[in-house]
């Protein structure tokens, strides 16, 4: 469905080709300060037409408050925010209206609604996030103001090439937006670079893998036992598009250690109780522990393509279809402030149903 959480709660709509999208956000505490531009900052890291890295499809991306902030202070109640779709081209999709893309969601949308958007992916396209985005920015503000929660993405790996090189504790939205590519590791991210212009080159496209760190949070987030602090995470990150996996911790390579070296031990740090190494991720029994929480999130490459393919159209003839339109080689520099977003959503909701028992 098109809502997400339950006390911070967002409802998204719109499609690529459609005149607008958005988000109307309900749950925002009342009279917090709140402004189009504290919005508009995380719209533009998302927005395409940016840079040789991404499509070259070129929105504006300028939010328009439709309701709920008055005066610069929010009201309590839903805030409706939208954007126009200006650079629309349906043309470009008319011969691919027939031949459901390997790979992209036009066969399944099809089979499920007995019809789907005629271009550019309709609601399976990554312009939906603009609603997500823009109503996480919200939460961003509203959990770094009142608790001083800091959340910060960055681009781990593209292709065969990654980096294990940043420092959880420090990371910063401005070191990691110090090049287009948003790695923080100068080196991996010459090589990353040069492998998205590459199969850009060749008509592809070459997927990769987005991290996630968490600071801050105070301990006692997430509500077990189904919406454990991680399945929470992990629900938001793989309801994005072209998501392929997500890991919390230590993920999959915890997998093949011992429990001697993986148990995260006990230390006092300061009023609490801290964790000399985390392994765990920053969460146990599906409640934060106080301790950074952060995860990795792989982005598939994306499925439309300029080099040819051999496929069926929708009556199953053989076709060789060579996609046109504008498409990013890559997604995961854009992905950056979309998983950021998400996770604060995840975390406003979570830090509210905390507070319901104080
Ligand atoms: C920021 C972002 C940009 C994307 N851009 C494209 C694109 O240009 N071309 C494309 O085929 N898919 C793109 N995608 C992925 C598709 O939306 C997605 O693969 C498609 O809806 C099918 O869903 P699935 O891959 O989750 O199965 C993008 C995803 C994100 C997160």
């Amino acid at each position: 469905m098109s809502s997400f959480g339950r006390m911070f709660r967002i409802s998204t709509f719109g499609e690529s080709h459609c005149r607008s999208v958005g988000v109307v956000v309900d749950g925002v505490p009342p009279r917090m300060a709140l402004s189009a531009d504290d919005i508009q900052v995380q719209l533009d890291r998302r927005r395409p037409g940016g840079n040789k890295l991404g499509t070259e499809r070129n929105e504006a991306d300028q939010v328009q408050v439709l309701s709920g902030i008055e005066n610069g202070l929010t009201l309590g109640t839903p805030i409706g925010l939208m954007v126009n779709n200006k650079d629309q081209r349906p043309g470009d999709y008319g011969s691919m209206s027939q031949v459901p893309r390997p790979s992209h969601a036009d066969y399944t949308y099809q089979m499920k609604y007995g019809i789907h958007a005629s271009s550019g992916g309709g609601r399976s396209s990554a312009r939906e996030t603009i609603g997500r985005v823009a109503a996480g920015a919200i939460a961003e503000k509203y959990l770094l103001e009142q608790y001083g929660i800091e959340i910060v993405a960055w681009v781990s790996s593209v292709g065969d090439y990654d980096t294990d090189n940043v420092d959880m504790d420090t990371i910063s939205r401005a070191e990691v937006d110090a090049n287009d590519i948003r790695c923080p590791d100068v080196e991996a991210a010459e090589k990353m670079t040069a492998e998205i212009v590459a199969a850009r080159a060749a008509k592809d496209s070459v997927g990769g893998v987005v991290s996630c760190v968490c600071r801050n949070l105070p301990a006692g987030l997430g509500e077990p036992v189904f919406d454990r602090l991680e399945a929470m995470l992990a629900h938001a990150m793989l309801s994005l598009p072209a998501t392929k996996g997500f890991e919390i911790g230590s993920g999959f390579s915890g997998a093949r250690m011992r429990g001697s070296v993986h148990n995260d031990p006990f230390v006092k740090k300061g009023e609490r109780l801290g964790t000399t190494t985390n392994f765990s991720g920053g969460v146990q029994g599906g409640i934060s522990n106080g301790e950074p929480v952060y995860f990795r999130v792989a982005f598939k490459p994306p499925a439309t393509i300029g080099q040819a393919q051999k496929t069926v159209d929708f009556d199953g003839n053989d076709v060789e279809l060579a996609a046109k339109g504008r498409h990013d080689p890559c997604v995961v520099p854009r992905a950056i402030p979309i998983v950021e977003t998400m996770t604060a959503l995840v975390l406003a909701d979570l830090v509210m149903l905390q507070k319901m028992r104080e």
